[in-house]
């Protein structure tokens, strides 16, 4: 067991759900639908239509799909962060469906979220020090396992960056303080939305290696949602690939990508970024 999840159960006293059995998936998603109405004409659109999917503890599970297909919707909707729908949702053997809001909100540590977009993401005010801090206020139990330099050491910035703030750090910084962030709650659950895309190609080969490390030695299962096959391969053991709300297609990444099976994901992963290494295997 990694160290962080030996912290993990020695400080679990004081919850309230019941923890999950070893065997139970971190997240069991059985026929989803999200739609979305439009405020001015009254129609629906499904967003998500019909999906299902398992992840377990350590696993890495890749979405794919191109823009709008509806990926953040599921990855939103699926973790019960603000986007509601039907469907069967179990995350670490609770029913989203059944659970009250304290409990929700209970279980919210337990999956992290890291977004394209990490300037985005962190409070232009305050220092990163000062936002581990106020985490750290936040989530005691949780947080109390490492301290900042710790922290930071783990994701590979120096002490310095923890008196900077977020326009004074490159992309791929901030990026590297968004995982510290999440690390930092221990999760059982890291959702990865696009998380190199908005930074430069020169550090975003740095950034996936961190996050594949920081899900080895947490244990953590980790939710990838990416446009990109080339990243989804380096780091997922299996991918879904999504069209139209649907998923088309889902296996281990070897075969979806080596052998795909409908037609339709053989000229979505021809036209993707990464289709590269396809033609040349
Ligand atoms: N809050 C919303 N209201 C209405 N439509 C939405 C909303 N969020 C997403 N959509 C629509 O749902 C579809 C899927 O979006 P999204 O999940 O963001 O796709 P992806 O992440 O694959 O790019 C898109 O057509 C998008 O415009
Ligand atoms: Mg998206």
């Amino acid at each position: 067991m990694s160290e962080i999840l030996e912290t993990e159960v020695s400080a679990d006293h004081g919850r309230r759900l019941r923890a999950p059995e070893e065997s139970t998936p971190v997240l069991d998603v059985d026929d989803l639908v999200v739609e979305h109405r439009n405020r001015t004409t009254g129609e629906v659109f499904r967003a998500v239509d019909g999906v299902s999917l398992r992840i377990d503890a350590g696993e890495s599970v890749a979405v794919v799909g191109e823009s709008g297909s509806g990926k953040t919707t599921l990855a939103m909707a699926a973790t019960g962060l603000g986007v509601r729908g039907s469907g069967d949702i179990q995350l670490l053997g609770h029913s989203l469906a059944s659970i009250g809001r304290r409990q929700l909100r209970e279980l919210r540590p337990e999956v992290q979220v890291v977004f394209q977009d990490p300037h985005g993401s962190l409070d232009p005010r305050q220092s990163v020090r000062s936002g581990l801090r106020e985490l750290r206020g936040l989530q005691r139990e949780r947080t109390s396992w490492i301290d900042d330099d710790g922290l930071l050491d783990r994701v590979r910035l120096t002490p310095d960056m923890l008196d900077r703030y977020p326009h004074q750090l490159s992309g791929g910084q901030a990026q590297r303080v968004c995982i510290a962030r999440a690390l930092l709650m221990r999760p059982r659950l890291i959702v990865a939305d696009e998380p190199t895309s908005g930074l430069d190609v020169s550090v975003q080969a740095d950034v996936l290696k961190l996050l594949q490390e920081t899900q080895a030695s947490t244990g953590a299962a980790l939710l990838m949602i990416s446009h990109d096959l080339a990243v989804v391969r380096s780091v997922c053991d299996s991918v879904h690939v999504m069209f139209r709300g649907k998923v088309v297609e889902s296996g281990p990444c070897e075969t979806v990508f080596k052998n795909p099976t409908n037609e339709y994901t053989r000229e979505l992963l021809d036209a993707m970024p990464g289709a590269r290494w396809r033609a040349r295997r």
